[in-house]
């Protein structure tokens, strides 16, 4: 599968949104991370689907990849897929009846993702991997950007890693949290193909240099 980067707006500047996502895009972005958050499932608030729309009709051609840290989710599902959103993702906590919930998604002409907090077990998926085309491994605790990278995550993407393998299905295995030049060769040898970056793309003076340089050492990973 083909490695995408993903930059997190949470890192962005919000008074130019629409510029600062034309711009990681010129850079060699792959998707746009979207971080949605409620102030009740996690402790932080963010944006909603109107965000999401108003980058569309700015112009944004590229996947929006929707990361849901709110509860309940099925309204949202719902808005967001009128949104223009392309992948959509939620916590299994955060839903009453998760396997509904990912239907819902797929329902609604977007790819389905489930997220596992670094708490959440893996166990979430024996009965959901047919429903899922996304499993998001988070390497921090959800609710803020700029924190470190659990390093026990390295073990979890991996075990994910066999299960899809597993399964013969075609889902990607993204990875969310403290993702940086440094560490990324190893969590893609691990066997993520997808990497939210927020703060080490925004935060950085070249948003090219630093997105061409990840995506050198996910290659050389592969050597
Ligand atoms: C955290 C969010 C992340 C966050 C990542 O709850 O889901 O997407 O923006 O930020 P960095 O890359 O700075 O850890
Ligand atoms: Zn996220």
């Amino acid at each position: 599968m083909k490695p995408f980067i993903a930059p997190s707006i949470l890192s962005a500047d919000f008074a130019k949104l629409g510029q600062e996502v034309n711009a990681v895009l010129e850079a060699g972005a792959d998707i746009i991370h979207f971080d949605v958050m409620d102030n009740r499932f996690v402790p932080n608030l963010t944006i909603g689907p109107m965000v999401c729309q108003s980058l569309r009709d700015y112009g944004v051609k590229a996947p929006i990849d929707v990361h849901l840290m709110a509860e309940p989710v099925d309204n949202l599902i719902l808005d967001f897929s009128k949104a223009g959103a392309n992948y959509i993702s939620f916590h299994p906590e955060a839903s009453r009846h998760v396997h509904r919930s990912l239907k819902l998604i797929r329902e609604n002409d977007c790819k389905a993702g489930l997220v596992f907090s670094p708490a959440t077990p893996l166990t979430w998926l024996e009965h959901l991997i047919d429903d899922i085309d996304l499993i998001l491994i988070m390497s921090v605790n959800p609710g803020f950007g700029g924190q470190s990278f659990i390093e026990s995550s390295l073990k979890k993407i991996s075990m994910t890693r066999d299960i899809i393998d597993g399964s013969g299905h075609n889902i990607r295995l993204e990875v969310d949290g403290g993702v940086k030049i440094n560490n990324i060769q190893k969590i893609a040898a691990a066997g993520a193909d997808t990497f939210v970056a927020g703060s080490a793309i925004f935060n950085s003076d070249d948003y090219k240099k630093t997105i061409t340089a990840m995506k050198a050492e996910i290659q050389a990973a592969k050597k």
